[in-house]
């Protein structure tokens, strides 16, 4: 079956860090079963997320996290087949931008700033997936 990649991003109900921590504790303990793996960026109230895997399951899992109240405003941004996974290393990898992240790479700047859908659909979904990978490198891994 096809390997597929999910990009959205939304806004978290709370800024408290427990929500961040209950999410990233879930994704750590069910994406390794269905051999998931993906990033997910956190600035200023709002996520971005990649899910990369067999396309049945990634769908499934997105309609799960759809339907997470600890989150809203979901905009899709890319849904594709790919040949070859770009976020291999993590179940789930996390990055927490800080402003100077910001300033360094205005990309990131400005998907963020995307927060409402109509400024959402302006964003280019092909930088949503470079400004994910420009931060692989340095990024925690949640397996370890
Ligand atoms: C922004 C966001 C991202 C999420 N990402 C994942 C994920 O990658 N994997 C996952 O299993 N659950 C993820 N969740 C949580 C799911 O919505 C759901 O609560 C969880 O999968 C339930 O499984 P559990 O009972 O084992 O914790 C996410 C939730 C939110 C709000």
């Amino acid at each position: 079956m096809a390997l597929f990649q999910l990009i959205y991003m939304s806004t978290l109900a709370t800024d408290e860090p427990d929500i961040l921590h209950g999410i990233l504790d879930s994704s750590v303990r069910n994406n390794p079963r269905k051999n998931i793996t993906g990033m997910m960026l956190y600035s200023e109230g709002s996520v971005l997320q990649v899910l990369e895997g067999e396309k049945d399951d990634v769908l499934e899992l997105f309609r799960v996290i759809e339907r997470d109240v600890r989150h809203s405003g979901i905009y899709l941004l890319i849904e594709s087949e790919i040949s070859t996974r770009n976020f291999s290393s993590w179940s789930m990898g996390f990055r927490r931008l800080s402003q100077a992240d910001l300033a360094k790479f205005p990309a990131a700047a400005q998907v963020f700033k995307a927060r409402t859908n109509e400024l959402a659909l302006r964003v280019q979904p092909g930088t949503a997936l470079i400004v994910l990978k420009s931060f692989v490198e340095d990024s925690m891994g949640t397996d370890s």
